[in-house]
């Protein structure tokens, strides 16, 4: 049997990052393995997603691209996978035949007898479990993932059903995996070296898992991993403003290794706007957990997902966005051009018009960015916490991030990957911060 190469690329939030490196633990049972020479594959998996903007023909465009690497080879058995696959299914067969399988989130366990029928020269697989779910077939299998920083998925799929949105309808219902299949994985990423561990879901905070009558959430799986030596750092997301409890907030307090940052989404900063996209929180909910936050420790500090020109925003409901940001000064934030999404609610309704929904996002863009650059040039002439995650190939600098996941370049050495470091900061722009190991203090 000849070795067979698989390329995956990835498209979307980290839970796809945290998905297609699953898939290369399951096919490597059949003697796959992973190549980063997309144009010597056997096989290629587009995983994809569908969260925003022209995701349908994004993947045709991508499959083109393949098409043209692979003119005068062998075609590579092509596979989409990813929330793209789940909302379009089988139509993608009928619609470009260069594809091999579709490949939903919910069954990516189905992946190596998907790949032995479109390949038969593949070896015997050592093990087959005969398993009907995801998570159930995954547990059976190594996470081998080696990174410094390694994500978990804890906790998949969404039933809030704002009405922009499309993951509850690619992702399914929530699911929350048994707690101590988590502790179990947490453990393998540790002893393949994992110094900070992301907990993952798209409501990773509703996470909430009961055995034997006793409900584990979110706030247990923290402390438990908190106990962890090997590991420094904890981080989970993204998290949902209603599933904020007291017993996570109170995790801030009871865990150093927690990280002082929030990635906590609001959309907007009107409740009128809050409703009309049924997001089942408020202004006041929000600022609720910030002030709560910011009293156990005024360091944490938050970043926010917005949505600008959902139908029916008014120039008033933009500007109660603008006084938000205000009154929140975030570290990070992203903000898009409301995009309906075919099957849900939003996108039945009356947009608005294009350019001034182009013109209020300049606006708030402008003013989150000049924060950001701000926030970066504060750190300047500082030391900041770093733990080195890598090398910069070609450029003899190492890569990092802070406490807050601002990425850090900086002159260091191969010693200190997988540490946390002082670095000094010399100069910043909005994402990054540039600077000098400081050899001679250690991070606290
Ligand atoms: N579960 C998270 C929450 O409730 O905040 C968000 C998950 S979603 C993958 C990430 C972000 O994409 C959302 O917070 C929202 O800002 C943005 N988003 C989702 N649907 C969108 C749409 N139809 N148009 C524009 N942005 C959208
Ligand atoms: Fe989408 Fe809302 Fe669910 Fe987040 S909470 S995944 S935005 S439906
Ligand atoms: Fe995209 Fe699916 Fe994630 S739609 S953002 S890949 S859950």
């Amino acid at each position: 049997m000849l070795e067979k190469k698989i390329f995956i690329k990835t498209f979307g939030c980290q839970m796809n990052e945290y998905d297609s490196n699953r898939i290369y633990d399951s096919v490597s049972k059949l003697g796959f393995i992973k190549t980063e020479n997309q144009s010597s594959a056997d096989c290629y998996i587009l995983n994809t997603c569908h969260i925003r903007d022209k995701a349908k023909e994004k993947v045709y465009h991508e499959i083109g691209r393949v098409k043209k690497l692979y003119k005068n080879k062998e075609k590579p058995i092509m596979v989409i996978a990813g929330c793209v696959a789940q909302a379009e299914n089988e139509e993608m067969l009928k619609r470009d035949p260069y594809i091999d399988i579709i490949l939903g989130p919910q069954s990516y366990h189905k992946i190596n007898d998907l790949l032995k029928k479109h390949i038969t020269d593949l070896k015997q697989e050592e093990t087959e479990f005969d398993t009907i779910s995801k998570f159930g077939y995954f547990d059976n299998i190594k996470n081998k993932n080696n990174k410094i920083s390694s994500f978990l998925t804890i906790q998949e799929g969404c039933d809030k059903f704002c009405h922009f949105c499309v993951v509850p309808f690619t992702r399914g219902p929530e699911y929350s995996r048994p707690f101590h299949n988590i502790i179990a994985e947490a453990e393998q990423l540790i002893k393949n070296g994992a110094k900070e561990i992301t907990l993952l879901g798209q409501n990773v905070n509703a996470y909430s898992y009961l055995e034997n009558s006793k409900e584990y959430k979110l706030s247990h799986l923290i402390n438990d991993l908190n106990q962890y030596s090997e590991l420094d750092r904890i981080r989970y997301t993204t998290s949902h403003p209603r599933d904020m409890t007291d017993d996570l907030i109170d995790c801030y307090a009871s865990s150093k290794k927690l990280m002082p940052f929030v990635h906590l989404p609001i959309q907007s900063g009107s409740d009128r706007m809050l409703k009309l996209m049924n997001r089942k929180h408020t202004v006041d909910d929000y600022l609720n957990v910030y002030e709560k936050l910011k009293k156990i420790n005024k360091e944490i500090e938050f970043s926010s997902d917005f949505i600008i020109g959902y139908p029916g925003e008014t120039q008033k409901d933009f500007e109660e966005t603008l006084e938000l940001i205000k009154k929140i000064k975030f570290i990070n934030s992203f903000s898009f051009i409301f995009s309906p999404r075919p099957g849900t609610k939003a996108s039945k309704l009356q947009m608005i018009e294009k350019n001034i929904t182009k013109e209020r996002l300049t606006i708030i863009q402008d003013k989150l960015f000049n924060n950001q650059k701000e926030i970066n040039k504060s750190k300047e002439n500082q030391l900041v916490n770093v733990l080195v995650e890598n090398k910069i190939e070609k450029q003899n600098k190492f890569f990092g991030r802070n406490e807050y996941i601002t990425p850090v370049i900086f002159e260091g050495s191969e010693s200190q990957i997988g540490k946390i470091i002082k670095v000094k900061i010399q100069s910043s722009n909005q994402n990054t911060l540039f600077g000098h190991a400081n050899n001679k203090m250690k991070a606290a």
